[in-house]
């Protein structure tokens, strides 16, 4: 049926304010808007990835007040007033990368690197909470993490060189 102009009904917007890597940010939304989605589209912030869209694969990873959490599971909307950290946020460049990054590099832990940005999402927050993990406890911490590519062993030694790295420079957290 036809519907003139002035019946179609736009969707309603609602405003957003959050800090994304420690910038703030003031968005007008639409309520349905994936969090994932509100990154990646309005931010630019690609990084991000979005697998399974399902809450399976991990790929979507960020951190929400400091935990992991699922962007595809999200609404943008539920982020309001709260703070998300983003892949982008872990460093400024290849040459300023996190230990957990550099160890990943060094240990070819990334094939496609598609799944790269939720583990690195999943791990950091860990690696602060278990500065020294056994290699079975990093696989039951990247269990929630799918990666088609590596076969996850070069991840764990991955996980494993950034503990030992991270806890070179800064002793006291062991
Ligand atoms: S895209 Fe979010 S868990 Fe797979
Ligand atoms: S490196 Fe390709 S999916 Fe993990």
């Amino acid at each position: 049926m036809y519907q003139s102009r002035s019946e179609v009904r736009l969707p309603m917007l609602r405003e957003l304010h959050l800090v994304v890597n420690g910038k703030a940010h003031e968005s007008h939304v639409e309520p349905r808007l994936l969090l994932s989605d509100y990154l990646r589209h309005e931010l630019g912030l690609t990084g991000t990835h979005v697998g399974c869209e399902h809450g399976v694969c991990g790929a979507c990873t960020v951190l929400f007040d400091g935990q992991p959490v699922r962007s595809c599971l999200m609404f943008a909307v539920q982020a309001d007033e709260h703070e998300v950290q983003t892949v982008e946020g872990i460093s400024a460049g290849p040459e300023d990368m996190h230990p957990l990054q550099q160890a990943f590099w060094t240990t070819h832990a990334l094939q496609c690197g598609f799944c790269t940005p939720g583990f690195l999402m999943t791990l950091l927050p860990y690696l602060e909470e278990h500065p020294s993990p056994s290699a079975d406890e990093v696989r039951h911490a990247i269990s929630g993490n799918l990666c088609r590519c590596t076969g996850y062993q070069h991840i764990v030694e991955a996980v494993l060189m950034a503990a030992e790295q991270m806890h070179q420079e800064s002793p006291a957290r062991a």
